[in-house]
């Protein structure tokens, strides 16, 4: 890495908290199941043993359907607990181009080679020598491209804990440098998507409301389960993130449907917001580029509810 992680760095922008406005969503420990839909305004569903998470920590974001909100939620998670003064690194899970590295871009050092989580799962690079930073303060990446595929064809030795291993050694070595570390699951439940869910403390699931598809939430419902069974019995589901919210009764089934299925986790209603798909093509968080969009707000109030300082 070019500089320290998280460092202040006059190049890298720095990403100041948000004014407050738009206003803050109610959190409740219940839905109000009362209240006609056309008067139901969007609540955060935090269930009473929801505890907020202490660094360091490890999310993985995982639903196998594209278009989900997966990678708009690593980014603006990332950006929202870096502006909150935590030490951020998000793993670029996904092959695809115009993904994650294309979004935030990773600042590679002149003249050395240029690793990327591909380099992590054949063992060629540590993760911290595949992490960069980008151009904004506390928010490093480490980058993928379409060669990640490999893993999934060539299927490296222990690939499904390599993840885990590479964090294990960082801990060994005296201790990430990270306080958070979000990873972007490509929209496939592979094994790439797998090594993610080992790695993780906990899943952050973005479902996009109005493209819900119960066969798909159950698939996933199993692989999380089949990965708390045999790779990573600690793995529980953080919260539902239900990404492009608006107003319709659907919404509030869903809500309602996916509180049933994960009852430890915290619901929360990302608001549909234009400038939250703009601001990949401005190659900036959606906090920078629309700091007073909805979209922003509701991804700080996510991240304030996630993440404490203080042990629990
Ligand atoms: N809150 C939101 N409001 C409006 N559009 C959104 C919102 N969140 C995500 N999107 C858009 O939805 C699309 C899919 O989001 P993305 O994060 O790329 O999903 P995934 O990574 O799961 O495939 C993108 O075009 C993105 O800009
Ligand atoms: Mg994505």
């Amino acid at each position: 890495m070019s500089t320290s992680p998280g460092g202040a760095d006059p190049a890298r922008t720095a990403l100041p908290p948000l004014s407050g406005l738009p206003e803050r969503l109610e959190v409740v420990p219940a839905w109000d199941a009362d209240t006609p839909y056309r008067e139901w305004r969007p609540q955060v569903l935090i269930p009473p043993a929801f505890r907020p998470a202490a660094p360091p920590r490890v999310y993985a974001l995982v639903n196998q359907k594209g278009g989900a909100g997966k990678t708009t939620s690593t980014v603006e998670l990332g950006a929202a607990l870096a502006a909150a003064g935590y030490r951020v690194r998000l793993i670029d899970g996904d092959h695809q181009e115009a993904a994650l590295s294309a979004w935030l871009l990773p600042q590679y050092p002149e003249d050395s080679p240029r690793h990327s989580l591909r380099s992590v799962f054949f063992d060629e690079c540590t993760l911290l020598e595949a992490t960069y930073p980008t151009l904004f303060e506390g928010l490093d990446v480490v980058p993928s491209g379409r060669d990640l595929q490999r893993v999934e064809y060539e299927r490296p030795i222990g690939a499904e804990g390599a993840l885990a291993a590479a964090l294990a050694d960082e801990a060994d070595a005296g201790g990430s440098p990270y306080d958070v570390t979000l990873i972007d699951a490509a929209p496939s439940l592979g094994l790439v998507t797998v090594a993610g869910l080992t790695a993780a403390d906990q899943v952050l699931v973005p479902v996009k409301v109005g493209g819900l598809d119960l066969k798909g939430m159950s698939s996933l419902h199993r692989t999380i389960r089949s990965v708390q069974r045999k790779t990573n019995p600690k793995l529980s589901v953080g919260a539902v993130l239900l990404t492009s919210w608006d107003k319709s009764s659907f919404a509030r089934e869903l809500a309602a449907r996916v509180a049933e299925d994960y009852p430890e986790a915290a619901v929360i209603p990302i608001r549909r917001s234009i400038r939250a798909a703009e601001a990949p093509v401005a190659e900036e968080p959606i906090r920078v580029y629309a700091p007073d969009s909805t979209a922003a707000a509701d991804y700080d109030q996510a991240a304030s509810l996630l993440m404490t300082r203080e042990a629990m």
